[in-house]
This record gives C-alpha cells, sequence and structure tokens, in this order.
C-alpha cells in the first residue's frame, strides 16, 4: 500500500536555532490515525506546515497523494487535498458568517456558489450545526468555533486531516462531541494534542517528537509526556 504522505530525510531550522526537525522519515497510510506528541516547542506545528508547503525544508523531501512535492504549484495541490484544523480557530475563520466561512474552500477549489453552499449546510448538518449558517462566527463559543473550522475543513472533502490541537480550549462536552465526529469520519489524519485521554480514544499509532527526532512510542509511553 502506498503512503497518502509520506516524509523522508526531512530537516528545518530556524534562523539562529538548532535543527527542530533532523532527517524525519514518516510515512501516513490510508486508515490511520497518528498521535504526534512531544514537548511544547519540539516542532510538531512546524512538521504540519513543512508537510502541506507552508514552509520549505531544508534538506530532505515530501511525497503526497503519489508525487514527490516541491514547487509552489505542487503543495497548491497537497493543501487543496489535505483538511488542516489550525491550532487558533480564529485563525480559520474569517467571513462574516458561518455559511460563508464554510463555503469558502468549495469555492476556491472551483465549485459553484450553489454547489459550495449547499455543500457547506450538508456538512454543517453532519455536525449537529444546523441553525448556525446565518450566525456570525467570531460570536461563538470556543467549542462552536473548532466545530465550524472543522465544518470548513470537511466542505472541502479532503483525503487526509491535519489536526493541531483540536480539543485546545475545549470543555469536556465539546471534547466529547469533536471525538464522536472524528471517529466517524474516514479520513486518515495526524493528530498533535496533549490530551492523553482524548488520544487513546482516537490513536491508532502514536509518533514521538523529541529533539528534532521522530520515534514509535506506545500510549503508556505516551501517557505523562505528551
Ligand atoms: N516563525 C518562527 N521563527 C522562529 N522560531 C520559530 C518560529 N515558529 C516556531 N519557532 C520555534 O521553533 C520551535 C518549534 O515550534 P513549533 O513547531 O510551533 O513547536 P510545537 O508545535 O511542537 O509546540 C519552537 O522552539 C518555536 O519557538
Ligand atoms: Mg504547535
Amino acid at each position: 500500500m502506498q503512503p497518502l504522505i509520506e516524509t523522508r530525510g526531512l530537516s528545518y531550522r530556524y534562523p539562529r536555532q538548532g535543527e527542530v526537525l533532523s532527517h524525519v522519515d514518516f510515512s501516513l497510510f490510508a486508515g490511520d490515525r497518528v498521535a504526534l506528541i512531544g514537548p511544547n516547542g519540539a516542532g510538531k506545528t512546524t512538521f504540519l506546515h513543512l508537510l502541506v508547503g507552508l514552509k520549505k525544508a531544508k534538506a530532505g523531501e515530501v511525497f503526497a497523494y503519489g508525487s514527490v512535492r516541491k514547487t509552489e504549484a505542487q503543495f497548491v495541490e497537497v493543501r487543496a487535498k489535505s483538511g488542516f484544523l489550525f491550532q487558533d480557530p480564529d485563525d480559520q475563520l474569517f467571513c462574516p458568517t458561518v455559511i460563508e466561512d464554510v463555503a469558502f474552500g468549495p469555492l476556491n477549489l472551483g465549485r459553484s456558489k450553489e454547489q459550495a453552499e449547499s455543500l457547506a449546510r450538508k456538512t454543517l448538518a453532519s455536525l449537529g450545526m444546523v441553525g448556525y449558517e446565518e450566525r456570525v462566527a467570531h460570536q461563538l463559543s470556543g467549542g462552536e468555533k473548532r466545530l465550524v473550522a472543522l465544518a470548513s475543513v470537511l466542505a472541502m472533502e479532503p483525503q487526509v486531516l491535519l489536526l493541531d490541537e483540536p480539543t485546545n480550549a475545549l470543555d469536556s462536552r465539546a471534547q466529547k462531541r469533536l471525538l464522536d465526529v472524528l471517529m466517524t469520519l474516514p479520513q486518515a489524519m495526524i493528530i498533535i494534542s496533549h490530551d492523553d485521554e482524548f488520544l487513546a480514544d482516537i490513536a491508532t499509532r502514536y509518533i514521538r517528537l523529541d529533539a528534532a527526532r521522530f520515534s514509535e512510542a506506545d500510549a503508556c509511553f505516551a501517557k505523562g509526556i505528551a
């Protein structure tokens, strides 16, 4: 089976710092729900950015959806197929209303206004968000915003989900709701999280990032360290 996303020898450093990622080999396969754990500042978010070309690797290669990806045009295609849920929903929601935010992605991918809106409504409904369409996104609660941001990602019908600390700032009810939603989704995903219990429910495998290196971990090892 060919991986959906693969890195070989991926390295990255910020100016005036040591390497945050050093020769990282990683594969994401269909059906994987990979927990990416590691201390604050380890480089987890940076890794997701590299996968979709929001940052450019200093060395190594990214393969995604069957091709090697180097140029900006190639990464535009990767971003269209990868649903990136940012750590802060406020970075993801920028339209006046919820429906506009959720329809934005499909519109951008070339859908007609009608198609995009219908897809947006359907996606919101699948997340239990009927009635939120005309609400003002920045007035919603943290949990509601997170679900709208997830809707805006899912409406693009991505092949892979990249979730950066999705349970951050959610109360336990909203966390449960998010977990239930994610468990019904067929997409392979990488989940950055420090939430042991959430990961224990959702992850099929664990990768730990520390000192710029990836290592396979297990749930017990993850506990307390994540
Ligand atoms: N734009 C940037 N410029 C310089 N250093 C950065 C930048 N973004 C992140 N860093 C640093 O790189 C390291 C990895 O950051 P990040 O990938 O956000 O870690 P994590 O998501 O694991 O907490 C941290 O030390 C962080 O301070
Ligand atoms: Mg981070």
